[in-house]
């Protein structure tokens, strides 16, 4: 399966931020990893935020940000990952004094011998937040062109309500221009219509979240006849509140809808899984079908920015597990 939705800054664990502060003789706000663990309660989207960006205070060397992305694609690839898309707010290191290149070039490190070391072949996105202007984005964007960073496309995050795509049109202009592929968070806390205008003003290729589509069943409809791809994250959706429980997730409802989405883990360090046991769980809670998941898996590899020829792969090995699982199960 592929993995669509993961913020590299998102996997960083309690031990690692720990293990970081004490190399980089960074005083952390917290005595122990028990206090750390205390804070990861959410309320919502901005309340994970906070914590979020204030932990990534650890990151200051190319050599931090390689090793928290080697630490995520060993684990990714022991649940079953063999391609990923990862995105990284390279706004929240400038901000702090970082230099841009240091973090693009630490996790492009990783990426890079990923495929050999992993067998998880990767592409990078640089995110932007939206809760910045989009003044700030552009000036990073033309920062990463201009070094000709190893990004494959865009993507917009942080806080949603508020910040809608119509802030972000020149922003997704230029990445058009600049032959990016271009996706954004849509329809978590925010509206259905924020998913709409994404794809007609931002014109994105790929959604992120998009669960709240389910309020607007013409817009079911759209995003079903045009098998707009939908990046789901369901203990994340639980965590931050978007939903009451698993039991509650729209997830089975947007398959039989004929939606185009995938299980991915968004922030896998924060909302209690990786992307393995976002399938376990929801394997758990509503049942899901061998033939379920091997959709759900195909459909994370035909919606990612790989080549063909690594699709037709990947999606050979879909269809193998799911003999093999069948026969199995009888
Ligand atoms: N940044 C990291 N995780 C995010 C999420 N789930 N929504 C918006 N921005 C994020
Ligand atoms: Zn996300």
């Amino acid at each position: 399966m592929a993995e669509l939705h993961l913020h590299i800054e998102g996997t960083l664990q309690p031990e690692l931020i720990f293990a970081l502060a004490e190399r980089n003789g960074i005083e952390l706000p917290y005595v122990d990893l028990d206090e750390l663990r205390s804070r990861y309660e959410f309320t919502d989207l901005q309340s994970f935020l906070d914590l979020y960006y204030a932990n990534m205070a650890v990151l200051r060397t190319e050599q931090d940000f390689a090793d928290m992305t080697r630490a995520y694609l060993a684990r990714a690839a022991s649940g079953g990952v063999r391609h990923v898309e990862v995105m990284m707010d390279a706004q929240a290191h400038v901000s702090r004094g970082v230099p841009l290149e240091t973090c693009v070039n630490g996790v492009a490190s990783a990426l890079a011998t990923s495929e050999r070391e992993f067998g998880v072949s990767t592409l990078l996105i640089a995110a932007f937040l939206r809760d910045l202007p989009e003044d700030d984005a552009l000036e990073v964007l033309e920062q990463l062109l201009a070094m000709n960073a190893p990004i494959a496309g865009i993507g917009l995050d942080s806080a949603e309500v508020g910040n809608p795509p119509s802030k972000f049109v020149r922003l997704y202009q230029r990445a058009a221009e600049a032959g990016l592929h271009r996706i954004a968070h849509a329809g978590e806390e925010g509206p259905a219509s924020y998913i709409t205008d994404s794809l007609d003003l931002l014109g994105v290729e790929r959604i992120d979240h998009g669960i709240r589509c389910m309020e607007d069943p013409a817009l079911v409809q759209r995003l079903a006849k045009e098998q707009i791809p939908l990046t789901v994250c369901p203990l994340s959706n639980v965590r931050l509140r978007a939903v009451e429980t698993l039991a509650d997730h729209p997830l089975p409802a947007m398959l039989a809808a004929g939606l185009n989405v995938s299980v991915n883990s968004d922030d896998p360090a924060y909302f209690g899984g990786y992307v393995d046991d976002n399938f376990v769980q929801l394997t758990a809670v509503h049942g899901l079908t061998t033939a379920q998941r091997s959709a759900l898996a195909a459909n994370s590899i035909r919606s990612s920015f790989a080549s063909e020829a690594r699709k037709a792969e990947l999606l050979g090995e879909v269809r193998a597990w799911e003999a093999a699982a069948g026969s199995i199960s009888g």
